[in-house]
């Protein structure tokens, strides 16, 4: 058929390329998902995924297995440690052979360029798993998880304490699809990605950015931290030392709403970014994440997968 245009395949790259009601159609399948549990159809039955990991992962790699897995389909486990990408092949070829074998690959990577480059060279879709800019699997888990406790988030006020890094700036990304307002406080030094606020404001996105931790809590229903010391930074005392007024702990939480969430996607450091009070204590659903980046994934793999 030379007159059918190929379209092109469903990349799950950043929430910001993709539309909210798509972003609402995966989400709401992630809850049919879970519904559903292990009675679910097999949707995805004779389809692989390609796993790449260029850095350590417990949570993405196991919940992105059980998720194929629980469709239906296989997955292919990849450490970039035992590729030939490990010794100078390229991105591009590396994308144009997967595509042959497998129907869909996800990369985590700390050069979100050679994620983009893969998707760029693939023709089958490819997901996100965490580069050093951004992680949107795990926000729509956090998104799914907020929903589950307080009911929709549009207009709901969200709190992010700490490091300006990946996590934050797919929270950020998610504002302007979702229509939560954001509070963000972070240290002048380490601020989100500029590129992410002006997008997001652009939108319409209801975002603040303080380096007052007090007055970003300040009647949200959610609070969400993250480590101080990601994998792609280098572990220094400035760092630590930055991000120490930043600790979420039972005094910070008071300034919340009175039914306040606490989200952290793990892994965590008790008494670092969080009291350990505070992440093990009954305000914390930070294993209900977890769990639900398997269902959040299931809805991404469908769509990315679908016809
Ligand atoms: N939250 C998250 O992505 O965890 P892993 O690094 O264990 O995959
Ligand atoms: N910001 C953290 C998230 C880990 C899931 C990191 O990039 O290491």
């Amino acid at each position: 058929e030379t007159t059918t245009m190929q379209e092109p395949p469903r990349h799950f790259l950043d929430l910001s390329l993709i539309e909210t009601p798509v972003l609402r159609r995966i989400l709401d399948s992630a809850v049919r998902f879970k519904r559903a549990g292990r009675s679910a159809a097999r949707p995805l039955a004779g389809r692989a995924l390609a796993l790449i990991f260029e850095k350590p992962s417990t949570r993405t790699r196991v919940s992105f297995e059980m998720a194929m897995r629980g469709l239906g389909g296989d997955v292919v486990m990849l450490s970039s440690r035992e590729m030939q990408i490990g010794r100078g092949e390229t991105v591009a070829d590396t994308a144009r052979v997967l595509s042959r074998y497998v129907d869909a690959i996800m990369l985590r990577t700390d050069r979100e360029s050679k994620l983009r480059e893969l998707a760029t060279y693939a023709t089958v879709p490819v997901i996100n798993g965490l580069t050093e800019r951004s992680h949107p699997c795990q926000v729509m888990a956090d998104v799914m998880t907020f929903e589950e406790r307080h009911g929709p988030i549009a207009e709901q006020k969200i709190a992010w304490v700490g490091d300006g890094n990946n996590m934050a700036k797919s929270w950020i990304e998610a504002s302007a699809r979702f229509g939560f307002s954001l509070r963000l406080a972070c240290p002048a030094e380490l601020p989100p990605d500029a590129a992410a606020l002006a997008w997001a404001r652009a939108q319409g996105a209801d975002i603040v950015l303080t380096g007052d931790p007090a007055a970003a809590v300040a009647g949200a229903r959610c609070v969400v931290t993250d480590t101080w010391v990601s994998m792609s930074d280098d572990d220094t005392e400035s760092r630590h030392n930055l991000l120490a007024p930043y600790q979420v702990n039972e005094r910070l939480m008071t300034r919340a709403a009175p039914d306040a969430i606490f989200m952290h996607c793990l892994p965590a450091h008790r008494d670092e970014e969080v009291s350990a009070g505070v992440i093990d204590g009954p305000q914390s659903v930070v294993f209900d994440e977890a769990e639900n980046r398997l269902f959040a994934q299931q809805g991404i793999l469908a769509w990315c997968l679908g016809g």
